[in-house]
């Protein structure tokens, strides 16, 4: 495996952008109502449960196998929890629970069918976990508009439960970054591809800039940030870092307050399909270069070996730390567990 490549610190540092929105990755090509979304929701999401989204900008990494073993790992040790299966476009986490499709899904409460979000959690087959699932039957449900996602998420922070657990769909679209950015905490996947890391930092890079916009908006530092985007200087921004420091020069005070809350902005990661020592050292790695360039900091919570058990166990449509406790993938999800501070050993 070429490891040079797995390991490059940032995906866009061998050819400095120039500067300008696009060059750091700023779409501003969005509605006023998409941008003010999140410094609304921070106050619509004063959530009973602590909410812990999953997310990592590709498929097939393993985003709903960890989702759906930390709810099963959660109800085995006696917390109520639900989990929310938010990759409307191609839902299924229920098959990782070994479940049918359920009868009712987002679809219902998007339509409005349904009003109460607690009337389509489905029972799974672990006592004290539940199942909201985002199978879409309508085209346009399967990327709800701003006022369909303020009713989800008002609804989720309703739940009457010790935690939520958010699976998203591969990708950066503006609903995938919401689920992600209300979470309490924000766990980013990745496995050991080069592909793999570079959805990754893509992902990272426009979280970011989407809670950028919000507390801009909030803090009328849009002139500025805008300011200092239009203008990048001789060197260019290369990086969010850049940004905020280019910020703080032209405005102290605006630019102190930016870094500070954006440095209330961690990421957690998890790495997984391990399959050699080298790859275990991916996590620190990007954990030190996501200090460097964007200035924050992301929390390695560990690894996941690849480990047949776990395609075993979608095989046997029974969750992986039911199907194989024992296992070495399970023992990590275990281990991802403690250290996300949901207890167990
Ligand atoms: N640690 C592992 N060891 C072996 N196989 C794994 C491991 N993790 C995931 N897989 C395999 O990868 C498949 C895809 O995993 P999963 O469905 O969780 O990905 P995902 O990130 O949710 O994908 P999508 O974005 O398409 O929903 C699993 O069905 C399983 O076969
Ligand atoms: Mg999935």
């Amino acid at each position: 495996m070429d490891t040079g490549s797995l390991y490059r610190e940032e995906p866009e540092s061998e050819s400095p952008p120039q500067g300008g929105e696009h060059a750091i990755g700023i779409d501003s090509d969005v509605s006023y109502a998409e941008n003010t979304f999140l410094s609304e929701v921070d106050s619509v999401i004063a959530s009973r449960a602590d909410i812990i989204a999953i997310g990592g900008g590709k498929g097939g990494i393993g985003k709903s196998i960890l989702a759906a073993n930390l709810g099963v790992h959660l109800a085995s040790i006696g917390k109520k929890a639900i989990l929310l299966d938010a990759d409307l476009g191609g839902a299924n986490l229920h098959t990782c629970l070994g479940m049918n499709t359920p009868r009712q899904s987002l679809s219902d409460f998007v339509s409005r069918r349904i009003d109460n979000l607690q009337e389509i959690v489905a029972s799974t087959t672990v006592p004290g976990l539940g199942l909201i699932s985002g199978a879409m039957d309508l085209l346009e449900a399967a990327n709800p508009k701003y006022t369909q996602k303020i009713r989800i998420l008002r609804e989720v922070s309703r739940l009457d439960v010790d935690y939520v657990i958010i699976d998203l769909g591969g990708g950066t679209g503006f609903n995938i970054l919401d689920f992600f950015l209300v979470a309490k905490r924000g766990v980013l996947m990745v496995s050991p591809e080069p592909t793999s890391v570079e959805n990754a930092y893509r992902f990272l890079k426009a979280a970011y800039y989407r809670r950028l916009k919000a507390l801009e908006m909030n803090w009328d530092l849009k002139p500025i940030v805008h300011d200092v985007i239009r203008n990048p200087g001789k060197q260019g921004l290369r990086t969010p870092a850049d940004l905020l420091r280019r910020v703080a020069e032209q405005d102290p005070e605006g630019g102190a307050y930016l870094q500070e809350q954006m440095a209330k902005f961690p990421f957690d990661l998890v790495v997984n399909q391990v399959r050699s020592p080298e790859e275990e050292e991916l996590g620190a790695a990007m954990q030190q270069a996501c200090r460097k360039y964007f200035g924050i900091q992301m929390n390695h919570l560990g690894n996941i070996p690849y480990d047949d058990a776990v395609w075993q166990s979608v095989r046997h449509r029974r969750p992986l730390i039911m199907d194989s406790p024992d296992a070495m993938a399970s023992q990590s999800v275990r281990q991802i567990a403690f250290a996300l501070g949901m207890g167990g050993e």
